[in-house]
């Protein structure tokens, strides 16, 4: 950090590093984007030239070498992600990593304890964390006021179209598909509003090809799931239901369906992502109402983002930028950091094992020691 500014590299300037990384950076007081790497270098200059940043380079090594960043956002495709982060940790960097944090549990496993052991701060971007109505929520179960939480259901429903997506449909490349892209993001809240999964019950689908480009041309067909589905188990007693997919018409592209409801004992409450300034609760043998979440709720304390600023279902996202330079300034570990990606990881294979092998599984405990 030069002169009370701390300087960020952005790794992988695709779709989530431009909605997401760089507009949560770019308004954060004391921080400058220091440089750009990106593998694409018609991207490069692109990005270069939007975001009026001279230093671009499309190798990782020299980027760290020469612009030296306090810290970097790793958004990469899947496969990328464990190699980049370590050769950041070398360069002494804090890091954010995008989700899933790696292909398999023991790449995580390394992720974590490398970053643990060289003293730098970790984040993994379980960018849901930060939407309002689920920061609400959580204070309503914290408090009790949802009573003992008896089940819960968590839908991500989308409609992609049927045509190739990318490196997403390929194992080697995303790990899983449906399960590591939205399925991960939902694993990892949920733990957080109920404490950790014991038990799962899952099964998968590869439900089409997609071995066309969206131009009709062929491609190398998919080889992972575009839907999944698992129940939970919690150690609280909390069971919950889990449904994603991506061929869900009539949820798509705008009408994608994101809700989280929870059942207690002493009331309901319902996330949805589309309105995440409201919830909607519910009493014992009342309807449901929407409610207003508490202004203190609509962004993380100190964040510069203004919550009426643009479309609310985008910026609370910029609040995880916000939480990664926290941590750093503060000394503290980030929230969520590479424990929760590599204890999410851990889960989202349990359920691989149990949707292969068609029965219960029990989540392994170990992580719980590493924490
Ligand atoms: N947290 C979220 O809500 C969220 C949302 C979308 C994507 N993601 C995650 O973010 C990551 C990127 O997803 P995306 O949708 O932005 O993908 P993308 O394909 O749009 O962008 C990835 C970029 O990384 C570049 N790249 C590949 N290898 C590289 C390397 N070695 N060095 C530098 N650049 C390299 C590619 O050229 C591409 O431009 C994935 O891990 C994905 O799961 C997270």
């Amino acid at each position: 950090m030069k002169n009370g500014t701390l300087t960020i590299g952005l790794i992988g300037l695709g779709g989530v590093c431009g909605a997401v990384h760089y507009p949560g950076f770019s308004r954060i007081p004391g921080v400058r984007i220091a440089g750009l790497c990106e593998a694409d270098a018609g991207l490069l200059e692109k990005r270069k030239t939007e975001w009026g940043i001279t230093a671009g380079y499309t190798d990782v090594d020299r980027f760290l070498s020469e612009v030296k960043p306090d810290a970097v956002a790793v958004a990469v495709p899947n496969i990328y992600h464990r190699d980049i982060v370590l050769r950041a940790i070398r360069a002494g960097c804090h890091i954010i990593c995008e989700k899933p944090l790696g292909l398999m549990v023991p790449e995580t496993v390394e992720m974590y304890e490398t970053a643990r052991r060289a003293g730098v701060r970790h984040m993994t971007a379980f960018t849901y964390r930060f939407v309002p109505g689920l920061t609400y929520i959580k204070s309503l179960v914290t408090s009790g006021t949802l009573g003992e939480i008896r089940h819960a259901r968590f839908q991500r429903l989308q409609d992609w179209g049927e045509y190739a997506i990318g490196w997403r449909q390929y194992k080697k490349m995303a790990g899983t598909g449906e399960l590591g892209d939205m399925g991960i993001h939902r694993l990892d809240f949920a733990e957080d509003l109920m404490g950790p999964i014991r038990s799962v019950c899952g099964a998968m689908k590869q439900i089409v090809q997609r071995d066309r480009m969206p131009d009709g041309t062929p491609c190398e067909p998919q080889d992972v799931d575009d839907w999944v589905a698992w129940i939970a188990e919690f150690e609280s007693g909390t069971t919950g239901v889990f449904e994603m997919g991506k061929l869900t018409k009539g949820r798509g592209p705008k009408g994608d369906h994101d809700v989280c409801e929870l059942n207690g004992t002493e009331a309901s409450a319902i996330y949805q992502l589309h309105t995440p300034h409201t919830i909607l609760v519910a009493g014992r043998g009342k309807p449901y109402v929407r409610r207003q979440v508490p202004t203190e709720y609509l962004k993380r304390p100190g964040s510069p983002r203004d919550p009426e600023e643009g479309d609310p279902v985008q910026t609370f996202r910029y609040d995880q930028a916000w939480e990664f330079v926290s941590a750093i300034r503060e000394n503290r570990d980030c929230l969520p950091s590479f424990y929760h990606g590599m204890r999410a990881q851990v889960v989202a294979e349990t359920i691989v094992e149990s949707a292969v092998s068609r029965r219960w599984v029990n989540v392994p405990t170990w992580t719980r020691e590493k924490q």
